[in-house]
């Protein structure tokens, strides 16, 4: 089994289930690797799941961080209900820029905002306007995840989904000794996540398109007892 088969086999998958969806994503990519975007987007089955989450969990309220293009906004963004608002936190303002582009293309202007700025500077003010979520998609700058996953739990409702991308890398989370910010981000994610049983969690590994990772999902719990 190697990377070739993973993409192979991703492609098989996507020919028989995305194909209603597939023409809308790829232009969305292509615009932004005109823009010179890094292609580091959700895959396109990811992209599915995140929007079966969202249908399954019914979340009206979304917070994202980490923009990029809005590729994953968009799969997220569309499988909410009328009346639905997604909120993304995005660093760079040419990012940002390219997104919004692609979320008006998308016809998505009304439901989804970007809000420019380093995440954890801009989750305080959500904090003072009281809004509370119910789906929580983790992908910004890996080094602050623990963190993340604190303002997560403070955002959330109880019963609300937390999704944290790009938490196995390669397998290089396993390695201890390891000073790349993505190991040791997702290292914090999952000491995390051990000292906080009020999300109740799991990790599953992934492979596809874009190599071998993995993503953290987990469930508010309405109170701190472990399960
Ligand atoms: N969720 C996107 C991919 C996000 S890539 C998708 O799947 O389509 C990670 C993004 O996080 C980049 O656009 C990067 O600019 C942004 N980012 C990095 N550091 C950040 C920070 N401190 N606050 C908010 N966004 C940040
Ligand atoms: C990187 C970030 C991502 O969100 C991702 O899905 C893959 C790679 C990165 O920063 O390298
Ligand atoms: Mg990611």
């Amino acid at each position: 089994m190697n990377q070739a088969t993973w993409t192979d086999v991703d492609a098989y998958i996507g020919d028989r289930l995305l194909s209603r969806d597939a023409a809308r994503y790829e232009a969305i990519l292509a615009a932004n690797a005109a823009a010179g975007l890094p292609a580091i987007d959700v895959s396109p089955l990811q992209g599915k799941f995140l929007n079966l989450l969202v249908q399954i969990s019914g979340a009206r309220r979304i917070l994202e961080l980490g923009t990029l293009g809005g590729y994953s906004t968009i799969w997220m963004a569309s499988a909410q209900p009328a009346g639905g608002i997604l909120i993304s936190l995005e660093y760079s303002a040419h990012h940002a820029e390219i997104a919004q582009r692609n979320i008006a293309a998308a016809g998505l202007t009304d439901t989804v905002e970007i809000r420019i700025g380093a995440a954890l500077d801009l989750l305080p003010g959500l904090e003072k306007e009281g809004v509370s979520f119910d789906f929580v998609f983790i992908d910004a700058d890996k080094a602050n995840n623990s963190a993340y996953l604190d303002w997560a739990l403070k955002l959330s409702r109880p019963g609300a989904t937390i999704i944290l991308d790009n938490v196995v890398r390669d397998g290089t989370v396993i390695d201890a000794k390891s000073g790349a910010p993505g190991v040791t981000g997702s290292r914090a994610a999952f000491d995390y996540l051990k000292a906080h049983p009020q999300i109740d969690a799991t990790a599953l590994q992934t492979v596809g398109l874009k190599g071998y990772d993995g993503f953290i999902m987990g469930v508010v719990q309405a109170k701190a007892e472990p399960r």
